[in-house]
This record gives C-alpha cells, sequence and structure tokens, in this order.
C-alpha cells in the first residue's frame, strides 16, 4: 500500500496549473452514452474516478481511446451490442458509476445499475435519482443490491421539483431528459458549474437546455447524434485545495488558467481570513500572508461554500488567530478527518455537524490515515505546515481525485514524496 511521506515546513513559490475537472468529466462520460457518433473530451483530469468511468463505459460496450499525454479521451459507439449493466465491482469504487443509468434507461430503454456503496462521507443514498427517472416514466425494480429501470416506450418529458438539492440527482435527470420525448421542467436543481459544463455538452448535441431563476432548469429532449468535442473546466474544489496550500506555507504561488468568478465565494472566505489574494483576469496569485483571522463557514449547494472543500479549510483555521467554526449542512459524516488533524496537534471538537477549530495551534508531523477524498487532501495540508515528518497512508484515496499532486506541490518546492 502506497504511503506519502512529508517534510513540513517548507515554504512553497511558484505556480500550480490545475488540471481538468473530475466532477465534470464524470457526468458528460455518462451523458456520452446517449451519442453514437464520436465525442472528444478535452483537459480530462487523469485521475482513478475518471479511469474507473472509462471502465464502465468499455463494459457497456462503447469505444474509448485516451490519449495520456495530451489528456484527451475520444468515445464512440461500436457497432456491438450494448449492455445496459453497471455491475457492483465497477460502480462500487465510484460511486458516480449511477449516472449512467439516465442515459441508458433513455436511449436503451433499460438498465441494470448496482446499487453504489455508501461511502465514509455519509450513506449516499440515490432515491433523488430514481424519483426523477420514474417521474419521466421509468419503471423502478430494486433486487438484490441492484436497479432494474425499464421504460419500454422510452422516457416522457415531465414537471419534477427535487425535494431537496442533489448534483448528482440534478444531473442523471438532464442526461434522461434531454432524451425523453418533449419538455421537462426540473425545479429545485444543483447549480454547480459542473452541471453547467454537462448542459453546454449536451447543447452541443442539438438539446435545447435553459437555466431559469429560482434554480428551474427547463429541457427538450431535442438530442441529435453529433461528432462534438469539449474542454472540460477546470476543477474548482483542486484550485480551492492549493489556494489554501499556499495560504497556509506561501510566499508566492501563481494559478494560471482559472475564472476566479466560479470561485467567488471562496476568495472572499479566504480574503476576510487575510489571505492576501490577487485576481488578474484568468490568473490568480496568493502571497504570503502575515497573520491569518479565525472565521465561520457553513457548506452549502453552489455558489455557498462547497462541502468539497471543508476538511481543508480546517486546517487553515488550525492556524487562523481565534476560534472558527464549520457547519457541514451537506453530508451527515464528514468529519473523518478531525481525529487524524487532532493527532497531528489541531485542536478541534464536534458535535453534531459542527466543529469548532480553535487556533493558532502549533502541527506536528504523525502517521496518520486517509478516509475520503477531501479529507485525504486535508492530511497534505497539514502535513506541509506541520513540524518534522507526516506520513500519510490509504493514498489512493487522493488518486481518486487529484491529478500530479505530488509533483505539483514539488514544483513549489515541497518535500513530498511517495514511498
Ligand atoms: C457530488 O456528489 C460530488 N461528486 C461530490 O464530490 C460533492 O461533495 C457533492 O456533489 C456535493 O457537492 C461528483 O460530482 C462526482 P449530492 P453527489 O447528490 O452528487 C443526499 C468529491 O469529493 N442525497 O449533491 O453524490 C446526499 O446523501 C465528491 O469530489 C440523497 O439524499 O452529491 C448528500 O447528503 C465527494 N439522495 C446530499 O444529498 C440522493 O438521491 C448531497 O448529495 C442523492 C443525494
Amino acid at each position: 500500500m502506497q504511503k506519502l511521506l512529508i517534510k513540513g515546513k517548507k515554504i512553497l513559490s511558484g505556480s500550480i496549473s490545475v488540471s481538468g475537472s473530475k466532477n465534470a468529466t464524470l457526468p458528460i462520460l455518462a451523458a456520452s452514452i446517449l451519442n453514437d457518433k464520436k465525442t472528444t473530451l478535452k483537459n480530462i483530469p487523469l485521475v482513478k474516478d475518471v479511469f474507473t468511468m472509462i471502465e464502465l463505459l468499455d463494459f457497456i460496450g462503447l469505444k474509448t481511446k485516451i490519449n495520456k499525454a495530451q489528456n484527451i479521451l475520444k468515445i464512440q459507439k461500436k457497432n456491438k451490442e450494448i449492455n445496459t449493466v453497471a455491475p457492483y465491482r465497477i460502480v462500487k469504487t465510484m460511486r458516480a458509476g449511477i449516472l449512467v443509468l439516465g442515459p441508458l434507461v433513455a436511449k436503451y430503454k433499460k438498465a441494470k445499475i448496482s446499487l453504489p456503496g455508501g461511502c465514509a462521507i455519509g450513506t449516499r443514498p440515490v432515491d433523488l435519482h430514481l424519483f426523477a427517472l420514474k417521474k419521466l416514466g421509468a419503471k423502478i425494480l430494486i433486487k438484490e443490491g441492484y436497479i432494474y429501470a425499464t421504460a419500454k416506450d422510452g422516457l416522457v418529458g415531465s414537471k419534477i421539483h427535487f425535494p431537496s438539492i442533489s448534483v448528482g440527482a440534478t444531473e442523471n435527470a438532464i442526461i434522461a431528459a434531454s432524451y425523453a420525448k418533449g419538455k421537462t421542467t426540473l425545479s429545485n436543481c444543483a447549480l454547480e458549474p459542473e452541471v453547467g459544463n454537462l448542459i453546454t455538452f449536451l447543447k452541443k448535441l442539438g438539446c435545447k437546455i435553459s437555466v431559469k431563476k429560482g434554480r428551474k432548469i427547463i429541457i427538450y429532449g431535442t438530442l441529435k447524434n453529433k461528432q462534438v468535442s469539449q474542454t472540460v473546466m477546470f476543477d474548482r474544489i483542486e484550485l480551492g485545495t492549493y489556494l489554501i496550500a499556499a495560504a497556509l506555507i506561501g510566499k508566492k504561488i501563481i494559478f494560471p488558467n482559472v475564472i476566479p468568478r466560479i470561485i467567488s465565494n471562496e476568495i472572499s472566505v479566504l480574503k476576510k481570513m487575510g489571505v492576501k489574494i490577487k485576481l488578474k483576469n484568468k490568473k490568480i496569485i496568493v502571497y504570503e500572508s502575515s497573520s491569518i483571522k479565525s472565521t465561520n463557514i457553513k457548506t452549502q449547494p453552489y455558489p455557498g461554500f462547497p462541502t468539497d472543500l471543508q476538511a481543508q479549510m480546517m486546517v487553515l483555521m488550525s492556524k487562523a488567530k481565534g476560534s472558527s467554526s464549520i457547519k457541514e449542512n451537506i453530508f451527515e459524516n464528514r468529519f473523518m478527518h478531525v481525529p487524524e488533524l487532532k493527532r497531528m496537534g489541531a485542536k478541534i471538537s464536534t458535535k453534531n455537524n459542527i466543529a469548532k477549530i480553535y487556533g493558532p495551534s502549533k502541527l506536528s508531523g504523525a502517521e496518520v490515515m486517509a478516509t475520503d477524498l477531501r479529507a485525504s487532501v486535508s492530511l497534505v495540508l497539514a502535513g506541509l505546515v506541520a513540524d518534522n515528518r507526516t506520513i500519510i497512508n490509504r493514498i489512493y484515496h487522493l488518486d481518486r481525485g487529484y491529478e500530479n499532486l505530488e509533483k505539483k506541490l514539488k514544483n513549489c518546492g515541497a518535500r513530498i514524496n511517495r514511498i
């Protein structure tokens, strides 16, 4: 089992190029099932979850061709029988496998999808995905850990109001509705930028989709088979992670080719904490900050503060003067990083979904265990600022969502190695 070894306290300087967004790539890969012609995706991140989704598309019967040197992936339907199944062995490692349910039942009128295993950050049900597909006319049966969906006459557009906001369920519904007969109106949708990237892709395939105020999205099932190409947006969570690294231990770090306004909420929180951030059209520069102040945040659906940056923020708050708090409103169990950070000297107490962080606390290296993707990266951040050495176990969690993490940090002077 690979580990990461980090020798802390090394000041970082240089520039970090952020990769393409994993959470934009995955739904677009699922949506490519709808297209009989060639789909070309550029700027895809070479991370485990993307390779898992590619494996799933291969299993379903699509032809995929990846050019790792150029981060380009081509997907094409071949004249082979489509296997409308997403098996447990693939879905258990990546819950986003559920996203192939919508396109398969829309286009092929049936799907057998393994129920995703829960994961470290909570039970993560899929009831909202199934609710939306039933509203579009799918018949759903759950048996022996599998979802059996059928729509013998295809899906029909409908009005769907989500009882609660879900990124994946919104994406599944949009993809399915783009191949359903007639008009679908979704309300109380997730509006994460990655949903926007998916909509851009589906529009290139001829779908008429419009986003209205009040989290409403209208889709007409007018998708056509077309040769299309799309460049995946930058990964805003990876960017946020490295902005926090720069705030913790950077002298001057440049982030080129990003769109600052997409993470305006996160930037204003960091500025409020005293982080020196300069925005220059498509570039962000973080300078050494003399002192970091405490603050309070609560995670919310976009454009609120993202839950995927919560663990990383906890490390910055540990170095801030005064007491901070984080209210985790999205997942019921996303404080798995807290015990490990406390072992490194962080002063954190949690009660229900609220964490209180007291700082500044001296962090010292330890041997720690990663639990989920973002918890793992918070341990990397802590290791960068801690005294002496930190060893992080189970770093396969990191490889699911961070491309070339050690290389990017090493290029800025970090003493970090995979052992
Ligand atoms: C997406 O997960 C992201 N993953 C997550 O990022 C992210 O944390 C999450 O959205 C919230 O922003 C991808 O995009 C691949 P949800 P998703 O459906 O779609 C509950 C990362 O680190 N819920 O918005 O699974 C759910 O349990 C990952 O990159 C239901 O109750 O998240 C959660 O409490 C982690 N029923 C809340 O809604 C459902 O049918 C939000 O989940 C679906 C979700």
